[in-house]
């Protein structure tokens, strides 16, 4: 047998877990601190998500994002590493166009900002075949099916994906044809339980759940949300594992108080 453990989180240990059915940790990350946290804490994966543009810029869903913005804290993210993956996310509109735009684009996140591969959403045949040039120009890909928050506007809000059977067989064929192109791994997002189970059966790569089920080889979450930092909205299957947010709110405002009262600093 293998030993699972490794110096760096590489595709190959995230294959040789799942094929020891060990569980993949993800988390996602978008700054320093927070991939400094995950990475000693040993979360294999680290995701510099899209949701950036949500939970870190306030906008109200994650097609506003910039390739830009992307790099700038992917590089932050992969500052603070000693062992986890970092994989950046392709934000809406930077893989939409020509495949030789859509190349250049994944490209400057291992380039330019230092990540070991790149995510990016949907499976339509457009996809699939630039997730086949992007492993034949060396890079790293990890697909996304299910809900896939890009397609907000076109799916009519943020809802629970495969609920009806040709759509379930489509989420199914699209994970197959991702694993066929050449992706190292495949988040399912928000759809059912059964057909987490079902796709992750029948995949030699790894899944990442993120409210799919607990059979996915591993799972994702938006660090904001488990650390009660988000005050918008939190999805239902999210665990809450601290209240930053009021943690936070309590320092700010005992300081503030102190300021104003002249408590601090104080003349020693
Ligand atoms: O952008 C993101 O954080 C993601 C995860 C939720 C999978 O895509």
């Amino acid at each position: 047998m293998v030993q699972v453990q490794s110096d760096r989180v590489t595709v190959c240990y995230l294959w040789e877990l799942k094929r020891q059915k060990k569980k993949i940790t993800a988390l996602t990350a978008y700054d320093y601190p927070v991939a400094r946290i995950l990475d000693q804490a040993g979360v294999d994966v680290i995701l510099v998500g899209d949701s950036l543009g949500m939970v870190v810029l306030g906008y109200d869903n994650t097609l506003p994002v910039t390739m830009e913005e992307m790099v700038h804290h992917t590089k932050a993210v992969v500052r603070a590493r000693t062992r986890a993956m970092v994989i950046g996310d392709m934000p809406y509109l930077s893989f939409h166009l020509s495949l030789k735009d859509s190349i250049a684009n994944a490209a400057r996140f291992i380039k330019e900002a230092g990540a070991d591969g790149v995510k990016l959403e949907g499976a339509t045949a457009q996809r699939i075949q630039l997730v086949e040039a992007l492993v034949e120009a060396e890079i790293p890909v990890m697909g996304h099916v299910g809900l896939t928050p890009q397609s907000v506007r076109r799916i009519g809000g943020f809802k629970v994906q495969g609920t009806e059977e040709a759509k379930a067989e489509a989420i199914f064929r699209g994970a197959l044809a991702l694993e066929k192109a050449g992706a190292f791994a495949v988040v399912l997002e928000s759809i059912p339980a059964e057909l987490a189970r079902e796709i992750t059966a029948a995949l030699k790569i790894p899944t990442i759940g993120i409210g799919a089920g607990p059979d996915c080889d591993g799972h994702v979450l938006v660090s904001h949300d488990i650390l009660g930092l988000y005050d918008k909205f939190v999805p239902s299957f999210v665990k809450q594992y601290a209240n930053l947010w009021q943690i936070s709110s309590d320092a700010f405002k005992a300081y503030n108080e102190d300021v104003k009262s002249g408590r601090y600093p104080e003349r020693k």
